[in-house]
């Protein structure tokens, strides 16, 4: 049995005071999850208060991104053993804002994702398609490519210690959802290229669903086969709407 995982990717947002407020109120309704595993993803100037506060909790924490190189001179980057001091569980690598942004491509995404392995961090792995992509009906291909890529590089037995997040592009922060179907299909798409491979890893690796999740369709998404939890944005930065979705999850 998979266990249910929620996640919340804070992005840009959030204050020391905010952050705060914010983690109060989540653990102050975790008590309710008994079931569900719940973390999150939080920007790195705030790792240090949010690894102080959730010390000894059920709440685990991660990074939003890392670095495939050990040190040196690479502005603005941060790497695996910075993250390391920090006691982070996990680390999202190739979101697509990172990709389409600041232009992470599959072989960056895949080199990131092999240091965060190697520093003992689980990647949560972001694939999904642009508007363009599934408007041509190309959502399976853009996501095998992208999820190959890993594998080319990284093995498929370092799938089986990772988690994936499906998030359809056009669906992030959009208010757009793709409904249960659309997503379980894409979900068991990725699970049996997966288990051509190998099966266990096929049957072990937890797919999350990401993109406009809320706690109204939560329950709707991850009641199917193929969705074991969510990668939650804007639904994570209010601790009612977060619980619901991590109630829905458990
Ligand atoms: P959203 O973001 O929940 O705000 O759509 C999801 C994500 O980007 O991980």
């Amino acid at each position: 049995m998979r266990r249910p995982l929620t996640v919340g990717n804070w992005k840009m947002n959030g204050s020391h005071d905010s952050i705060n407020e914010l983690l109060d109120g989540i653990l102050a309704g975790l008590g309710a999850v008994t079931k569900a595993e719940v973390v999150v993803c939080v920007p790195y100037v705030y790792l240090q208060q949010v690894s102080e506060k959730l010390k000894g909790t059920v709440l685990a924490w991660g990074a939003q991104n890392v670095n495939d190189n050990d040190a040196g001179a690479y502005t603005g980057e941060i790497s695996g053993s910075m993250l390391k001091d920090f006691n982070c569980r996990y680390v999202i690598v190739g979101h697509s804002e990172r990709r389409t942004m600041y232009g992470e491509s599959d072989g960056d995404v895949a080199a990131r994702f092999k240091v965060a392995q190697a520093y003992g961090f689980v990647p949560i792995l972001c694939v999904g398609e642009l508007l363009e992509d599934h408007e041509r009906g190309m959502t399976n291909e853009v996501v095998a490519r992208q999820l190959d890529a890993i594998i080319g590089d990284a093995g498929i037995n370092a799938i089986g210690d990772c988690v994936i997040a499906y998030e359809p592009v056009w669906a992030i922060g959009t208010g757009r959802v793709a409904t249960p179907e659309q997503a379980q299909e894409v979900h068991a798409m990725i699970r049996s290229r997966l288990a051509h491979l190998n099966p266990d890893v096929a049957t072990q690796v937890r797919i999350l669903y990401g993109g406009s999740m809320k706690p109204d369709n939560a329950g709707d998404l991850i009641r199917m086969n193929d969705i074991d939890g969510g990668l939650i944005g804007g639904a994570s930065l209010k601790a009612e709407d977060f619980l619901g979705i991590c109630m829905a999850a458990n």
